[in-house]
């Protein structure tokens, strides 16, 4: 939640500032803003909504400053208003800032502060405050450094800044603990950034700064030390990866190209599982004894990444035959969780940098338990907590609705447990190579063009039902996320035999459920469940491999076949499909929808 971003140069600060926040603006879009060193002084330019808001504002205007900061913001702390917007200045006009994360002891830090006037509502600007008070004009670099780890330690909660101050233009100054922050080198310029995207279109080499780092840029020299200003040694990282990949391409949103994108998830998880011999160095001893796992198994994460968690403990159970516990992230670690150090905690994070799992890891490895992260970004803190990684290999992922993670968070989940079932020579229906036969499957399919007459009716709608039994349950639970989250129509799954508990009560002729019916098993079952919808007079889209089904609903959706276990990885193409199509006849933007972000790394 919220990118900044910093660059020292040669180049016209403004541009670079902008180019760079705009691949983080996935981050946060609720006001953008930037700071600016002109010859001594800081220039803040700030805009309530978009960067484009920010573009507009200083479009005209013609700095000749080569040192910068940026900030794009969701905001925790105040109104999403100019005000509020980041950077922050100090009274004095002295130090500039942009924070990304959450200063929890701000009301208490304020008091050293009595007589300053502070302008905005956030909790940074205690922290600029604070740095204007102890920096003078007098102040050296060195003497910089010092207030800025005197302040750091005054800090609770979790930061990632970049600071100006007004008489040292050629430099700008960072410190970190607990959000992300990257160092971008460039041959005489220099950048910080919240995330590599940003970066890609300028340098592939990288450092990752780590939490209780602190450090100056300037446009030759990188300078890293701990807090106690012990000098670090810089180490460059090599990112293989291509600006493309973080462009639109032929796409007009990311949402829609990352949907695309699926197939190349699913394979470029698995290659990678199979070729880095991933399974290699985990705990095998943890996996071997199905009847010691049972129970011991825990599984947290928040939103899509839990819906991924609850098909593979779907799976996992169907499958080894051993007990898997889930949670939401957010309530684990408030619940005295029943873990020990036989239990083994799998993390799946498309960010890593989620609060509630991060907070969650924390407390599974203070009980002792062996701690497993499914993540897409290798160097996030929950990969640096566990004990173990299983990367997932989407790629960047942009929209903040996620849709190639899933795909990618699922495929490594069936990937561990057949490995789960290997060790314990237990026979289940799939292996590795039978995912790689889907993967063409669900590339040369698209459910766009069936969709099509049906979209409007479905945009009129207040509420949208689902409905599925077993696996096909948690992939509606995930099809009504996407749809509330980007389309704004309160859409809710319900597990189809659950219908008469309850919910059957909203069903009537005005209702459109759409109904996932994937698993043979369970043919039966769901169609009592459509009989009772159709008899409330409802409408019903259904959603199948089994073409037969053709005439149980008024209308039809037919999926590609493919073995039963596996139907996870086509069904969801058509559910993450219908979100965005709603988003696009509603005039959304389906990668930036209203009050969220992508990385919650608050709680
Ligand atoms: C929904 C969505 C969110 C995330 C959730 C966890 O489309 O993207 O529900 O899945 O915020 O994020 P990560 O996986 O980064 O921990």
């Amino acid at each position: 939640m919220c990118g900044l971003v910093g660059y020292i140069g040669q180049k016209s600060v403004s541009d670079v500032l902008v180019q760079l926040l705009e691949r983080l603006e996935y981050r946060g879009y609720d006001s953008a803003g930037i700071a600016l060193n002109e010859n001594g002084k800081l220039i803040l330019e700030k805009s309530q909504g978009l960067l484009v808001n920010l573009c507009n504002k200083i479009e005209n205007k013609h700095f000749s400053a080569t040192s910068g900061i940026g900030h794009t913001r969701w905001a925790t702390h105040g109104k999403p208003n100019e005000r509020n917007a980041h950077p922050h200045i100090s009274e004095n006009g002295q130090v500039a800032l942009v924070h990304n994360g959450i200063i929890e002891n701000y009301n208490k830090l304020k008091n050293e502060l009595k007589d300053i006037k502070f302008i905005s509502e956030t909790d940074t600007e205690v922290v600029v405050q604070l740095l204007g008070k102890y920096i003078t004009k007098k102040s050296d670099e060195n003497h910089i450094l010092q207030q800025i780890a005197r302040v750091c330690e005054m800090i609770k909660g979790s930061y990632a800044f970049a600071i100006m101050v007004a008489h040292i233009p050629n430099k700008i100054f960072f410190a970190k603990k607990g959000s992300p922050l990257i160092i971008g080198c460039g041959k005489g310029e220099n950048f910080l950034a919240s995330d590599i995207p940003a970066l890609l279109p300028f340098t592939n080499n990288i450092i990752y700064v780590k939490d209780g780092e602190m450090g100056e840029i300037s446009a030759e020299q990188i300078k890293i030390f701990d807090f106690k200003l012990k000098q670090k040694n810089n180490i460059i990282k090599k990112i293989n990866l291509s600006p493309e990949q973080v462009m639109l391409g032929n796409y007009s949103t990311f949402m829609e190209k990352e949907i695309a994108q699926g197939s190349y998830a699913m394979q470029n998880t698995l290659e990678h599982i199979i070729k880095d011999r991933t399974f290699y160095k985990i705990k095998k001893t943890k996996f071997q004894d199905l009847s010691m796992m049972s129970s011991n198994i825990h599984i947290v994460a928040c939103g899509t990444a839990l819906h991924a968690g609850m098909l593979a403990k779907y799976v996992l159970e169907k499958e080894c035959r051993v007990g898997v516990s889930l949670d939401y992230a957010s309530e684990f670690r408030y619940k005295k969780p029943l873990i020990n150090k036989k239990s083994i905690c799998i993390f799946i994070s498309q960010s890593g940098e989620t609060a509630d799992t991060i907070a969650s890891l924390e407390l599974a490895k203070k009980c002792g338990a062996y701690c497993v992260a499914i993540t897409n970004v290798i160097t996030s803190r929950i990969s640096s907590l566990a004990d173990f990684v299983i990367p997932t290999y989407a790629g960047p992922e942009i929209a903040v609705a996620s849709t190639k993670a899933y795909v990618a968070q699922i495929t490594a989940l069936y990937a561990l447990i057949e490995f789960v079932a290997k060790l314990n020579n237990k026979k289940i229906k799939y292996n590795s190579n039978d995912i790689f036969g889907v993967v063409k499957t669900v590339e040369n399919w698209s459910a766009k063009l069936l969709w099509h007459d049906l979209i409007k009716d479905i945009c009129t709608k207040e509420s949208i039902y689902f409905v599925g039994r077993g696996v096909d349950f948690y992939l509606v639970k995930e099809g009504a996320l996407k749809l509330t989250e980007i389309s704004y129509i309160h859409a809710e799954a319900f597990a189809g035999g659950e219908l008469k508990h309850g919910s059957l009560a909203l069903i009537n002729e005005e209702a459109i459920v759409i109904v996932l019916l994937t698993q043979k098993d369970l043919i039966d079952k769901t169609l009592n469940a459509i009989a009772e919808i159709k008899t409330r007079g409802a409408t019903v889209i259904l959603i199948s491999q089994f073409e037969y089904l053709k005439n149980c609903a008024q209308h039809f959706i037919l999926l590609p076949k493919v073995k039963d276990i596996l139907m996870p990885f086509v069904a969801i193409k058509p559910l993450q499909e219908l979100a965005f199509l709603c988003a696009k006849e509603k005039n959304l933007n389906p990668d930036k929808p209203r009050n969220l972000a992508k990385s919650v790394t608050v709680e």
